[in-house]
């Protein structure tokens, strides 16, 4: 280090803890050897915030929160006229699709590793405010460009909140704020997704990494690295974060940026599942698209809503399903009851469980897409939905039985693998 650095550094260490602060989670913090390919999608989360934040600052530089011209502003404006507008755009629209792709396969990781454990409950309930603030924060921003989509979803979500029993009615149009969806819910919508939301969920974030760093990173065997210490005092299956995963973690930067290159430059609309066709025509409160669909990122929860039965025309049960579903996550920590949190060393029932739930997810996923008056391998769409919502809450409810009934594998003393 040059004596200028040195000297600079010391006068700012004296008034803010900028070395401190760069060792504790930087080179000093020990991360275990062994992090595989799902301990990419973190550090791919952050950077599709980071994505996102950019892009969405650039667009509202050219965007207008009015009913009258908010179409035009994206589909015309940003789109043709704006220099690299089109590049704006897409790399927001897609970093939407993107964000949900790498958070599903890191909350996954959690539930393969137990990271949600003892002491990473504070952690896992971080991500999941972090989780609901991405459902919303998508769904403001899908309404934003008033696409005819963009207006039969909002017409569709916002009336969710007509189940409540008895204010729904007044609920639903206190967060219209008019008696349909018009420019006035346009508005703070804009706000909501441009303003309030984002503000949340960097905070949310931060609080995510303060708690990670704080207790220690779980790892693919789930055994806690801080209990083997050298006598140096530090980890013996650790390693300093960075440079070993700043340079690690680069190799999955830029595969997932090849990739999503790829998108945008190519299938910017992703077959229509990333932008929807009938968002590629302006809102028209006449005329209802012949099959009204959410974005993939929250088709198994539409799914499980739909295969609902309706109360006296009011969709309750459907709201209170989909949200539970949600909602139990949350409690996850405290379902899991197996002495051990690796799915290596777990038994084989939530091996079973844990494959019943991916596909269940995925398949609702598949049906919240598709009209429910189909079939699907030959059975009717509705009743599908139906078991496959049963079976997704069962891994859930019956996860205290059968992780304290199963027989498990012996933990190793120390990590296994690493390429350190
Ligand atoms: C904006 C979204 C998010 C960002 C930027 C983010 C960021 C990170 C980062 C950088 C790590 C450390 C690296 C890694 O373990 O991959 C991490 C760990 C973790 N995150 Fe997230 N995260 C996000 C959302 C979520 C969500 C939605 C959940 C779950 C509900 C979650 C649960 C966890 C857990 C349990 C760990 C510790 C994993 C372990 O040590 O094995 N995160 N997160």
């Amino acid at each position: 280090m040059s004596n200028l650095f040195k000297s600079v550094m010391g006068w700012v260490d004296a008034r803010f803890p900028a070395t401190e602060t760069y060792e504790y989670h930087m080179s000093k913090y020990y991360a275990p050897k062994n992090f595989n390919f799902w301990y990419f999608f973190g550090v791919l989360s952050m950077l599709v915030l980071v994505n996102q934040l950019a892009t969405g600052i650039w667009l509202t530089m050219f965007y207008t929160p009015d009913a009258n011209t908010a179409y035009d502003a994206v589909a015309g404006y940003i789109m043709y006229d704006v220099e690299y507008g089109w590049l704006l755009r897409y790399m927001h629209s897609t970093g939407a699709s993107a964000f949900f792709v790498v958070v599903y396969l890191h909350m996954f990781r959690g539930l393969l590793y137990g990271s949600y454990r003892k002491p990473r409950e504070l952690l896992w309930i971080f991500g999941m405010l972090i989780y609901l603030c991405l459902m919303a924060e998508g769904f403001f921003g899908y309404v934003l460009p008033w696409g005819n989509m963009s207006y039969w979803g909002a017409q569709v979500i916002v009336n969710l909140a007509g189940a409540v029993p008895f204010v729904g009615g007044a609920l639903v149009e206190w967060v219209r704020g008019d008696y349909l969806i018009s420019g006035a819910t346009l508005n703070r919508f804009f706000a909501l997704h441009v303003v309030a939301i984002p503000l949340v969920l960097v905070a949310l974030v931060f609080m995510h990494l303060v708690a990670l760093h704080h207790v220690g990173s779980n790892n693919p065997d789930g055994i806690e690295i801080k209990k083997n210490k050298g006598p140096d005092g530090k980890p013996l299956d650790g390693i300093p974060f960075h440079p070993y995963y700043t340079v690690h973690d680069l190799v999955g930067i830029v595969v997932f940026l090849m990739v999503f290159c790829t998108v945008i430059f190519f299938f910017p609309d992703g077959g229509g599942y990333f932008l929807e066709r009938p968002n590629f025509e302006a809102a028209n409160p006449l005329k209802t698209p012949a099959h009204i669909a959410p974005v993939w990122y929250y088709t198994p929860f539409y799914a499980m809503l739909r295969a609902m039965p309706s109360i006296a025309g009011s969709a309750f049960p459907g709201v209170v399903v989909m949200g539970g579903a949600i909602a139990i996550m949350f409690v996850l920590p405290w379902l899991d009851r197996s002495p051990v949190k690796s799915i290596r060393y777990k038994g084989w029932m939530s091996k079973v469980w844990l494959g019943i739930f991916v596909v269940s997810f995925v398949i609702l996923g598949y049906l919240g897409v598709v009209p429910s008056s189909g079939t699907t391998f030959g059975i009717p769409n509705t009743p599908l939905a139906q078991v496959l919502t049963a079976l997704y809450f069962l891994y859930f409810l019956l996860m205290p039985v059968y992780t304290s009934i199963e027989k498990c594998k012996p933990v190793p003393e120390r990590l296994t693998g690493g390429s350190h």
